[in-house]
C-alpha cells in the first residue's frame, strides 16, 4: 500500500490527454500537492439504501455468491493535508454507477438495469499513513438525457472525504484515457490548473490481473 506510482509527467499527460502547456502545470500529486483537491458536485444519487454492506469490496455484497458485473478494479490512494502530511483516520465514502451506468437510487430515472450484485457504496477509514483502498468496478458512463440535460457524464466515482481537523470534501475521480472527459460538464467546473488532481493514475496491474488506479486526496485545514 505504500508503493508509489511510477509514471513520468509526459506519460501522465498522454494518459489524461493534456497538451504541452497543460503538462507544464502538472505536479506529481503523489509526492506533494500545494493545492487542495478541487470540489465536484455531489449529484442527486448519494445512496438511499445500504444493502447492509458498505465495506471496501463493492464487487461483492455480503451473503451473495455472485459478484458484480463489469471490469473489476482496485482504487486506492492517500489522504493528506496541504503540506503533504498523511491524514490517518479520515473517512473515505464512495458511491458510483454500476457497469450499465445506473445508480442504486430511487430517483435515478436511467432505464439501464440495476445489478443485484453490485454494492455501489463503500465507506472506509484511512490507516495511520493516510491510505485507503477499495475493490470496485469501473463505473459505466451515463447519458444526461434522462436527467433533462444533454451529453454524457464521463466515467466517475463520487467521493466524500472527511477528517476531524479538516474541511470535508465532496469530489469525483475520473479515469485516464476516457474519451468522454473532453465533453464532461462537471470536470470543467474545477479550476483548470487544478483539474489534474481529479484524474486517477493507472498503476501497474495487481498480481490478480486487475487494474489499480491511484487517487490521492488533499484536504484543506479547518478555518481557525
Ligand atoms: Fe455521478
Amino acid at each position: 500500500m505504500t508503493k508509489r506510482a511510477k509514471i513520468s509527467r509526459r506519460a501522465f499527460g498522454r494518459n489524461v490527454g493534456l497538451t504541452a502547456a497543460g503538462l507544464a502545470l502538472l505536479k506529481p500529486h503523489y509526492l506533494f500537492a500545494a493545492g487542495v483537491t478541487p470540489k465536484q458536485v455531489e449529484g442527486p444519487f448519494y445512496p438511499d439504501s445500504d444493502l447492509g454492506d458498505t465495506d471496501l469490496d463493492l464487487t461483492l455484497i455480503q451473503g451473495h455468491t455472485d459478484s458484480a458485473k463489469g471490469e473489476h478494479i482496485f482504487v486506492h490512494g492517500q489522504v493528506r493535508d496541504s503540506e503533504g502530511n498523511p491524514l490517518g483516520n479520515a473517512t473515505v465514502d464512495i458511491w458510483q454507477a454500476n457497469d450499465a451506468g445506473k445508480y442504486r437510487h430511487a430517483d435515478d430515472p436511467n432505464p439501464a438495469p440495476l445489478d443485484p450484485n453490485f454494492q455501489g457504496w463503500g465507506i472506509v477509514q484511512t490507516d495511520a499513513e493516510g491510505y485507503y483502498r477499495f475493490k470496485t468496478i469501473k463505473p459505466g458512463a451515463y447519458s444526461l438525457e434522462f436527467l433533462g440535460g444533454g451529453g454524457w457524464r464521463a466515467r466517475h466515482i463520487h467521493y466524500k472525504v472527511s477528517h476531524a481537523e479538516h474541511q470535508p470534501l465532496t469530489t469525483q475521480l475520473y479515469f485516464p484515457g476516457d474519451p468522454l472527459i473532453e465533453q464532461d460538464l462537471e470536470i470543467v467546473k474545477a479550476p483548470e490548473a487544478d483539474r489534474w488532481m481529479l484524474m486517477s493514475i493507472l498503476e501497474e496491474q495487481h498480481q490478480s490481473g486487475l487494474d489499480i488506479y491511484r487517487f490521492d486526496v488533499v484536504l484543506a485545514a479547518n478555518e481557525a
